[in-house]
């Protein structure tokens, strides 16, 4: 295979860019992530991509839930936030308020347009990024908005 073509065409799927808000008994936690994508109707599935060996992709797999938040356009500085460890203080997460349902537990953000809220119905755990399916179980809109693109923020995640 020619690796250019392979980083080419790989780099022609066009995404999203979300917050992912992640868990464990003690902590809450988000990252940044677009290897995002519904996958069925009925039941409402989404499959998502983690980082293996990450502290999200712990919290993932230990927890068996987590929650999506879609970013409005123009949020690329609260993405960038998420592509680091961050450590939540009091209600905030690097700095962006969030709250929890009893859903899941996962952060959800009031900045973001609307979120929803999945428990994780499979794993298939290879790679260096673990894909899990979620059923979607709670969801929210905050407000109406365009959501931001990776494309929008010039930032590439694949290849
Ligand atoms: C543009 C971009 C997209 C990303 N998409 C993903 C993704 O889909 N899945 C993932 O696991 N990490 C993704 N990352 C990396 C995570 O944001 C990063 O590893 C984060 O620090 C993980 O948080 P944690 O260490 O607290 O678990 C992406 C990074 C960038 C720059």
């Amino acid at each position: 295979m020619d690796p250019q073509a392979k980083k080419t065409a790989l780099r022609g799927i066009t995404y999203g860019l979300y917050l992912i808000g992640t868990k464990d008994a003690s902590t809450v936690n988000a990252f940044a992530g677009n290897w995002l994508t519904q996958t069925s109707f009925d039941p409402p599935l989404v499959a998502l991509a983690v980082k293996a060996g990450t502290r999200s992709q712990e919290q993932i797999k230990a927890s068996g839930v987590f929650s999506v938040n879609i970013l409005a356009s123009g949020q690329k500085e609260m993405a960038t936030a998420f592509f680091k460890h961050v450590e939540p203080e009091g209600n905030r997460l690097a700095g962006y308020e969030f709250y929890t349902t009893e859903i899941t537990g996962c952060p959800i953000f009031k900045d973001a347009l609307s979120y929803f809220e999945c428990k994780v119905v499979e794993a298939v755990e290879r790679g260096d990024h673990y894909i899990y399916v979620g059923e979607v179980i709670g969801a929210g809109v905050h407000r109406e908005g365009e959501p931001l693109t990776l494309r929008e923020t010039g930032f590439y995640y694949g290849g």
